[in-house]
């Protein structure tokens, strides 16, 4: 008989977690504002809101973190996680920060100019918010296919070449400082980007004298979808793909909350000498000195080891296929999922499972608070509160997609957890008739509403 898939880890220490009523959850969430960013964390049962920064830590990193060198300068945790950085992806120059964003907002200082055209695939949030705080644009080349969640293509974080090079043929070279390729691609469906398409947009760069810049927040993910699914990567190992895979950028940044298994973290790595003097300086202004940028010796320890073990098959498969877990239940149920499953997070299609809803009605928010009704799952919109509006007109920008994300830990819940959250999907599904009429805006921040926004039950 052959044997079933398992976990190639056990558990060592547990956090009791608390079931709550439907009761309670009403009040809760009425108290929140049908915010699910503003509910405490006793009041969620199983907690699918982000992987960032919830990931649970391995006894390595957990010892890694009692030596830790606290030193302001020239710290050995610094130096070993340099060294660890360069071996996995092979920059030589590297500022730590302490998280993704941070990452952004001290590379773009140095790259990013007012009117400035910054194309790539589905930037993240804090990407085209950097980008846009400092007056420049993001223009999303992504292929179409990753806006149809039924259809299969294998890489749907593809940056498509031929919008890509529409934007490079008809903008003057220094208005583009670089492109930005995410992998995977977390607001596409955390989908991965093949390394084909990889080595075309570098070509493409290369032609028009520009940069590349990866946003590599789960690049292990990525180069796990390329060993499985790209021909003539079957036999080589992630470290051999990951290595590839950044042989075609020319700086990265990184939320190493993600892949680097840590709570905190982040980082920048970059090939050019001047450009990390450059950046240098805005890590000392924003971060901290060169040498811990934002993170303690504890934190950079944590992180070193968390690099390695993200990068062994093993890890990647139980983690991979921990969402596809969720997924294939999901289908089973017949919810509208996108499919392929993506890397960190399977996504609900919204418009499809409520189209009763009105878009004004913000459906997958709606969507997103019935499941947390339903059994204390919390799962994030990535809809029009995300889209927020469109800086200069000020309106709504309707995105093509109406999601809701169901983002899982790295090495935290256990597939009965996942079997407990596809129930209550199916429930909510099952009475998605009887649903009302949506949610309304009472207060709304000028940039990133989402995570402050105040809402109510629309008034028919
Ligand atoms: N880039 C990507 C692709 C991300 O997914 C994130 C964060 C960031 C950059 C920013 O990193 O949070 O460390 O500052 N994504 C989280 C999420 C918040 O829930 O997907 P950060």
């Amino acid at each position: 008989m052959e044997l079933p898939f398992s976990e190639s880890y056990k558990i060592k220490v547990v956090e009791p977690l608390r079931r709550s009523t439907r009761d309670e959850r009403e009040k809760w969430i009425r108290e929140a504002h049908y915010n699910l960013f503003n509910l405490q964390s006793y009041q969620v049962f199983i907690d699918l809101l982000t992987d960032s920064g919830t990931g649970a830590m391995s006894d390595r990193q957990w010892s890694a973190m009692m030596v830790g060198d606290e030193s302001y300068a020239g710290a050995s945790s610094y130096y070993k996680l340099k060294e660890t950085v360069g071996e996995i992806t092979g920059f030589d120059y590297f500022l730590p920060t302490h998280q993704g964003r941070a990452a952004e907002n001290v590379l773009f200082s140095a790259l990013v100019s007012e009117g400035d055209i910054v194309p790539g695939n589905t930037h993240f949030d804090t990407t085209k918010g950097h980008i846009e705080y400092r007056r420049a644009r993001a223009v999303d080349c992504t292929i179409d296919e990753a806006f149809d969640t039924e259809s299969e293509h294998p890489f749907k974080g593809n940056i498509d070449t031929g919008k890509l090079e529409k934007v490079l043929k008809e903008n003057p070279r220094d208005k583009i400082p670089f492109v930005v390729v995410t992998v995977t691609c977390n607001s596409s469906g955390g989908q991965p980007v093949s390394m084909n398409n990889l080595k075309e947009v570098k070509a493409l760069a290369e032609k028009y004298g520009v940069m590349i810049v990866f946003d590599a927040a789960r690049f292990a993910e990525n180069a796990y979808f390329i060993k499985l699914k790209e021909k003539g990567y079957e036999n080589k190992s992630i470290r051999e793909i990951v290595r590839e895979m950044f042989s075609h950028a020319d700086a990265m940044t990184m939320s190493c909350k993600k892949d680097g298994v840590v709570n905190m973290g982040g980082f920048i790595g970059m090939r050019d000498e001047e450009l990390f003097h450059k950046a240098g300086v805005y890590n000392i202004l924003f971060e901290g000195f060169l040498t811990y940028g934002g993170m303690t010796g504890r934190d950079m320890n944590a992180l070193a080891q968390g690099l390695v073990e993200v990068t062994g098959f093993d890890y990647l498969q139980t983690r991979i296929e921990q969402v596809a877990c969720l997924g294939k239940k999901l289908r089973e149920y017949n919810i509208p999922v996108q499919v392929p499953f993506g890397g960190h997070a399977i996504f609900v299609d919204a418009k499809k499972l409520l189209p009763h809803i009105p878009k004004e009605r913000f459906i997958a928010q709606t969507l997103a608070v019935e499941l947390y009704l339903e059994a204390g799952v919390r799962g994030v919109e990535i809809g029009t509160l995300l889209a927020d509006r469109d800086p200069e007109t000020r309106e709504n920008r309707y995105p093509r997609l109406e999601l809701v994300r169901l983002a899982i830990p790295r090495r935290v819940y256990t597939n009965n957890h996942m079997d407990v959250v596809a129930a209550a999907v199916k429930n909510v599904y099952d009475r998605r008739e009887k649903i009302g009429d949506g949610l309304e805006i009472v207060k709304e921040a000028p940039i990133m509403r989402h995570f402050t926004v105040k809402l109510k039950r629309a008034e028919r």
